[in-house]
């Protein structure tokens, strides 16, 4: 029998096993530590060490905290890029500033309005970029709600500041041109409306006064009554003008199922033409065979019968008149052209607003309200169609409707 050293049994033996064994243990989490310690001062998402025995469950639960952290942050993260994406959208100009009015960030549409650059003007203060005296007094000191400042190109900006947070400041920036411009029109419009109606109105109460109050002979009665009938009648004339107006403004875009065959429209054009030109004129029709147009036939018989009227008042007796019906790839066109006293190159884009005319008394002794191309204008954009003019003044003018193909139609096959 092998014989066993008695050291082995003794507590030396016993205490260096001991020992090894506590020197192993933690030798073993000091390396899970040291594994542990290393992660934590470069984390990787989704990498945290593995382990074994205690520090499996240790580093597992850590693992899932920092999965949780992970997902939070993504969320955090998607949220934040959805929010700058629906600034950046906004029709409104975003500013940030800090507490001494310091561009923290912008969106594009302010970068647009206060020509500010989103990353070059970070941490510039706004005052030294927006510097009309009137936005500087109110950064400094508001008054009002919001501050009107006017911008190169005649455009304006309505500017807001809003604070937020501690003591950070939105700089809210509209863009009110248009609107600015609606609200002119409305102004414009209600005067002029007063002043085309003013006048008839005044003429006619002037002749009931003098009527109460002279005896006047029957002939003169019947000549006064006459004049104040034709007042009236141009009040008329100027109310369903407005009312036309107004009905073409609301109505929905002109549908395109019902034709108009084209030749006999030309044809009652020119009869109207004749009769209003009592032979003064020569009126002729240049028809080119071809599609029928999509419409409704009362507007467009409308806008066109407009020029047709205008090319006759505004040419002098012996003039020509010539109506004219043009297809092409690019659509249709019908066109009057006159030889008659012609517009200034200054009037031609005024034409179409509403009471505008280039002569007022001539335009009035003929009748006209100065209504015509505004309602012209309106029918034919219902219509997708476009209104051109070209003039040269003592020579003539040609006013063209240009219609794009969709709203043309090949001709029935008639047998
Ligand atoms: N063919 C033309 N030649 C010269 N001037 C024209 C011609 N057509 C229009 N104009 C000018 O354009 C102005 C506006 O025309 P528009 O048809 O809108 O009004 P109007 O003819 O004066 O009145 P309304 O048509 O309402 O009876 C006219 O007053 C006239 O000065
Ligand atoms: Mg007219």
């Amino acid at each position: 029998m092998l014989a066993v050293p008695a050291f082995f049994f003794s507590a030396a033996w016993g205490w260096g096993v001991l020992a090894l064994g506590l020197l192993a243990l933690l030798f073993w989490h000091t390396r899970h530590l040291a594994h542990l310690h290393r992660w934590l001062a470069h984390p990787v998402p989704g990498q945290v060490p593995e382990g074994k025995g205690i520090w499996d469950e240790v580093l597992a639960a850590l693992h899932r905290l920092e999965r949780a952290a992970a997902k939070r942050e993504e969320g955090l993260a998607d949220a934040l890029a959805r929010m700058r994406r629906a600034v950046q959208a906004l029709p409104d100009g975003v500013v940030i500033l800090d507490a001494a009015h310091r561009i923290e960030w912008c969106n594009r549409t302010a970068e647009a309005h206060l020509q500010l650059d989103g990353r070059a003007d970070l941490g510039q203060n706004i005052a030294n970029l927006v510097r009309e005296p009137e936005f500087i007094e109110y950064l400094q000191a508001p008054q009002e709600d919001s501050v009107r400042v006017a911008r190169e190109q005649g455009r304006a900006l309505s500017l807001q500041l809003v604070p937020f947070g501690q003591s950070q400041k939105l700089l809210l920036s509209r863009d009110v041109t248009q609107a600015e411009r609606v609200d002119a029109m409305r102004r414009d419009f209600v005067a002029n409306v007063s002043h085309e109606l003013r006048t008839p109105l005044t003429v006619l109460v002037g002749f009931l006064e003098t009527m109460r109050e002279l005896k006047l002979d029957p002939q003169r009665q019947r000549d006064y009554l006459g004049m104040m009938q034709e007042q009236a009648a141009r009040m008329q004339r100027i109310i369903d003008d407005l009312l036309t107006l107004s009905s073409l403004d609301s109505a929905p875009p002109a549908s395109d199922e019902t034709r108009i065959a084209v030749r006999p429209l030309l044809e009652r054009l020119k009869s109207d033409a004749e009769a209003l030109s009592g032979g003064r004129h020569a009126i002729r029709v240049d028809f080119q065979e071809g599609h029928d147009l999509l419409g409704i036939e009362s507007e467009l018989a409308s806008a066109f019968g407009n020029l047709v009227s205008n090319a006759i008042r505004y040419t002098p007796p012996g003039g020509t008149v010539t109506l004219a019906w043009r297809e092409g790839a690019d659509g249709a066109r019908f066109s009057v052209e006159d030889t008659g006293i012609g517009i200034e190159a200054e009037h031609i884009p005024r034409l179409t607003e509403r009471f505008y005319r280039v002569d007022r008394s001539r335009s009035r002794e003929t009748g006209g309200t100065g209504l015509g191309l505004a309602i012209a204008k309106h029918a034919l954009a219902r219509h997708d169609a476009t209104l051109e003019v070209q003039s040269e003044p003592g020579k003539g003018s040609r006013f063209s409707a240009r219609f794009p193909p969709r709203r043309l139609a090949a001709q029935p096959f008639v047998t």
